[in-house]
């Protein structure tokens, strides 16, 4: 199995705290991966390292073969699109419509057409189920979970080989959650660049067994466990017990 991101070694410190500390875990290709741990646990800002937001106290972060220390800063710019992020509240542009918040992307990363671009974003739009009525609405016009759809279809608008997702689901009601579970499966399925890697932040332990393919718990800065579902809900790590009894 290839993996799509390496983390060797990885330290990171902000002043005197140690956040993550000679963290080693690889993310496996084309499969959904959910990185779990309590409140402050390190869990953003391992992911800000993928997207060389932050950069490595010590180690190496490789992306898609990459290590991201040999990219300066217009290069990481341009590496990103291969990246689609979606955020916890869905962090839309509020004073642009749905549409204009998904044809952004497209606008300021591609040379496509005034005509691909709306025939893309309808696409897109389609593809998550956003209803019409709401294409040329602005965000604030729509419920939670028809944002929660155009910060995907956002997220997908560059055909990204990488699908990252921080918290999607916190602060949704448990319907809404339920639909944000279903679309990130679905969208991993139907990935526009297969094979599609999905990078899920999360805490909810009920959340993360449903959609899942591998889980990686992070603790005092390293990733103490990382295995199948199913192994996971054998795993014997005390805390790992604990979140998992929370859930039940
Ligand atoms: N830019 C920063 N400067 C200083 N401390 C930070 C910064 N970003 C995160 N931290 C600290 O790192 C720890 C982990 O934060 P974070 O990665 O956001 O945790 P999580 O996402 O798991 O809740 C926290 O103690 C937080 O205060
Ligand atoms: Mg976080």
């Amino acid at each position: 199995m290839s993996d799509a991101i390496e983390f060797n070694h990885l330290t990171k410190t902000f002043g005197d705290h140690t956040v993550l500390n000679a963290l080693d875990f690889k993310i496996h290709e084309g499969k959904i991966t959910t990185i779990l741990g309590f409140s402050g646990a390190g869990k953003s800002t391992l992911l800000k390292h993928i997207l060389g937001i932050h950069h490595p106290t010590s180690g190496q972060v490789k992306v898609l073969g990459q290590d991201l220390k040999n990219l300066d800063e217009g290069q990481m710019r341009e590496f990103r699109t291969n990246f689609g992020m979606v955020f916890q509240y869905s962090a839309l542009f509020d004073s642009m419509t749905n549409f204009d918040n998904v044809a952004f992307p497209m606008r300021e990363f591609t040379k496509k057409s005034k005509s691909q671009i709306k025939e893309d974003v309808l696409s897109l739009m389609e593809q998550v189920g956003l209803d019409e009525h709401a294409w040329y609405k602005l965000p604030s016009e729509i419920s939670g979970g028809m944002r929660k759809r155009v910060g995907l279809a956002r997220g997908l608008a560059l055909q990204p080989k990488v699908m990252l997702y921080d918290e999607p689901t916190t602060g949704l009601d448990p319907i809404t959650t339920h639909m944000v579970d279903d679309l990130i499966r679905r969208t991993h399925a139907a990935g526009a660049s297969l094979p599609m890697t999905s990078v899920i932040i999360s805490h909810d332990i009920a959340a993360t067994l449903r959609i899942s393919d591998y889980i990686a718990f992070l603790e005092l800065g390293q990733v103490v466990e990382h295995s199948s579902v199913e192994d996971f809900k054998k795993s014997t790590n005390p805390t790992i017990r604990k979140f998992l009894e929370l859930s039940t």
